[in-house]
């Protein structure tokens, strides 16, 4: 492709690691749609004829059929796909060929493929996010009155009900969706036509292909279309993001399903046996996207420290952008798969949530802002007296609502009997009805609302 220049071939290691194709043979659907549009350009802007411009196109066709039907076969003195397309191309049709690569260049033809890979990622994921909502929508709905403690600082804090805990995540992926779908809006825009990084003096037409691939417009400038990978860096941005949330579900899922804690059973198909201890039920499928949560922003991480220190134009350690974000993006849809099943089948524990939300003087806030609301105390000093009632039931051994009236008024004499209305946890959760809090009137707000944004 380039010996003219040369006496002697690659040495062997050379080849090896010049090589990208054992990994950028996955973009293969992209170049052979990105060159129909290049070459269909080509003939429209009389650039190349008619004629050989349409056995180009059918020869780019038959080996979509091949790639589709047997897979590429990798030689790695052809480098990339590029060249692999290029050289089956060649075989197939002749030197005419070789009319393909006129007006262009490596450099935004992988610029292109890539970025036509990555648009095509963004919306896979966008979906799994979508199927994911839509399962903890099923689930919140049906628990929105279900209680459970919630916790700051993993402490028992106040009674919350777990279809409010689910939406939480669901507001999560929410933003997550807007991250990959803000990604897609910016990166959609072709760099085709940039060449090799300073436009070509062929007169071809970059809004015709940008419109044939789908895109918004060509890029502006051809040294940044050749330079630029923020559309990569985006993606594993909002991937890693998004990893982090399911990471953060998962690491609720494996304590939840503790035995101390018993708030869930994991469904067998996403649980594994121990070898030895014949009573485990492990909850192998969360710890894996808790684990590939650091490999995914550990693929961000690589490509950032690619990108950081490259000049303008390309350079060839632009090559290594794709394995983090084809790894990424695998295990990222592993992850929302995995995640989408659990969150389908898992086995919520309603009575030992209650139980534990009982437990833990999780209604002690409650007290102190009836103290403040039918006493008209001072917050701070109903913050004291309530410290003081929990001190006599831990001494006592029994929970807010089990000590008597006279026990009460021993800490403060202004305390009456309308205090045992806010004592338990179903009014305590019943109360929170500000907006976004945690009464079921309020989660089934939040879920109409979210079901609505969700289908539009
Ligand atoms: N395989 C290369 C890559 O993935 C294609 C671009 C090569 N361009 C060049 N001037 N060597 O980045």
């Amino acid at each position: 492709m380039w010996g003219g220049r040369f006496a002697d071939g690659p040495s062997s290691i050379m080849r090896e690691i010049n090589a990208s194709i054992p990994f950028d043979k996955k973009l293969w659907r992209q170049d052979i749609r990105a060159s129909l549009a290049h070459v269909a350009m080509l003939a429209e802007q009389q650039i190349i004829d008619r004629d050989d411009a349409t056995q180009i196109i059918n020869g780019l066709n038959q080996i979509a059929q091949e790639f589709e039907a047997g897979g590429v076969t990798e030689d790695l003195d052809l480098e990339d796909i590029h060249m692999h397309v290029e050289a089956r191309l060649t075989e197939i049709v002749g030197p005419v060929a070789g009319k393909l690569h006129t007006a262009r260049s490596r450099n935004d033809q992988v610029a292109t493929d890539f970025k036509l890979w990555v648009r095509d990622a963004v919306d896979v994921v966008s979906d799994g996010l979508a199927a994911l909502q839509q399962a903890l929508l099923g689930r919140a709905e049906a628990h929105a009155d279900t209680i459970m403690p919630g916790f700051t600082h993993l402490q028992s804090a106040q009674p919350v009900t777990l279809g409010h805990h689910l939406m939480a995540y669901f507001e999560m992926f929410d933003r997550d969706r807007s991250r990959f779908a803000d990604a897609r809006v910016r990166m959609n825009y072709s760099p085709l036509g940039a060449a090799a990084l300073a436009g070509t003096g062929f007169a071809i037409d970059r809004v015709q292909t940008s419109q044939m691939l789908d895109f918004e417009a060509p890029t502006a400038n051809s040294l940044d279309s050749v330079s630029d990978r923020d559309f990569a860096l985006d993606y594993l941005m909002a991937a890693t993001q998004c990893s982090l949330h399911l990471s953060r579900l998962a690491e609720e899922f494996i304590i939840w399903a503790s035995q101390p804690f018993g708030f869930i059973d994991l469904p067998d198909r996403f649980s594994t046996g121990s070898s030895i201890m014949p009573q485990k039920r492990n909850p192998d499928a969360a710890e894996l996207v808790r684990g590939h949560s650091g490999r995914i922003a550990g693929c961000l991480n690589a490509l950032i420290i690619t990108m950081k220190g490259l000049p303008l134009a390309y350079s060839k350690d632009m090559q290594d952008d794709k394995p983090p974000v084809f790894d990424a993006h695998d295990l990222l849809g592993l992850s929302l798969a995995a995640m989408t099943g659990m969150i389908e089948d898992v086995k919520f524990n309603p009575d030992r949530m209650r139980t534990l939300a009982e437990s833990g003087f999780s209604t002690a806030t409650d007290f102190a802002d009836w103290l403040v609301r039918e006493a008209k105390l001072p917050f701070r000093e109903a913050h004291h007296i309530t410290g003081a009632v929990v001190q006599l039931a831990e001494k006592q051994g029994c929970t807010l609502s089990e000590l008597t009236l006279e026990q009460y008024q021993s800490i403060d004499s202004r305390i009456t009997k309308g205090v045992f209305d806010v004592l338990s946890v179903d009014a305590s959760v019943a109360s929170r009805s500000s907006y976004g809090g945690t009464a079921p009137e309020q989660v089934r707000a939040q879920i109409a609302k979210a079901r609505n944004s969700l289908e539009d």
